[in-house]
């Protein structure tokens, strides 16, 4: 079934909260990213200025700026308004208030399409769709990430999960994956057969990091290839 634009519901995080959620230290931010729905994130375009390497993964990026810059419109305030309406699942310290949240959201969907068509020109930003093949030789990148969307979907079910990460292991050395928990923030019996199944064939890892907005979401899963 193609990928419609109305189902498409944007919203980006920036590279402070990508530092904070992925344990992310200056040495890694010079190694080779890869960026697994990485949606209208600011990420990629701060990493480039500042000089790294992050190519990103979405089948979001079949879109043109001008639809994209249209759809984040559209579906800004409906996600305020559910946001408002489930705001006691957050924690309200760092961004602390539904404004400074509009505003931290916006303003790193602004700087992802002020970057957008070069970054598609430089080939940074590929559409592409887990778990299909990534255009990527064996091992490519040194560490590849999933932001809010590997685990937190627990309804795209095990074996969607396990066929995207072995992609992501196939052309990355490491793969962080944040947060570990579903939607409302519950751990998952799905989550915990995936982290069991990596766990027979690679070296698997859960930290708990400094992030944690959505109640309970502190916590990133670190698989790599055994040494
Ligand atoms: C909640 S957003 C997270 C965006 C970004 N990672 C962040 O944290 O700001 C989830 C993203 O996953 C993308 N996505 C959905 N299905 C996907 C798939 N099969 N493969 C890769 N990305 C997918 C969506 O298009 C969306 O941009």
């Amino acid at each position: 079934m193609a990928f419609q634009l109305s189902s498409v519901v944007p919203w980006g995080r920036n590279l402070a909260e990508y530092r904070e959620m992925f344990l992310l230290r200056d040495a890694d931010l010079q190694q080779q990213i890869a960026g697994f729905g990485d949606g209208p994130a600011s990420f990629n375009h701060q990493v480039t200025m500042a000089g790294g390497h992050v190519t990103s993964f979405d089948p979001i990026y079949q879109f043109s700026r001008e639809q994209l810059a249209q759809r984040i419109e559209e579906v800004r305030a409906v996600v305020m308004q559910q946001m408002a309406e489930n705001a006691g699942n957050y924690v309200w310290d760092r961004i602390p208030s539904l404004e400074a949240l509009e505003a931290v959201r916006m303003a790193a969907m602004r700087d992802f399409l002020e970057d957008y068509e070069q970054g598609r020109a430089e080939k940074r930003y590929i559409c592409h769709s887990l778990p299909e093949r990534v255009p990527f030789p064996d091992g490519s990148f040194d560490i590849g990430l999933s932001s809010h969307f590997l685990l937190l979907y627990t309804t795209l079910g095990y074996d969607f999960h396990i066929a995207a990460i072995t992609e992501m292991l196939r052309v990355c050395k490491e793969v962080r994956i944040f947060p570990l928990c579903d939607l409302d923030s519950n751990a998952s019996e799905m989550i915990d057969a995936v982290i069991d199944r990596f766990s027979q064939t690679h070296s698997v890892e859960i930290r708990k990091t400094g992030y944690e907005f959505q109640k309970g979401a502190d916590r990133l899963l670190r698989i790599r290839q055994k040494a």
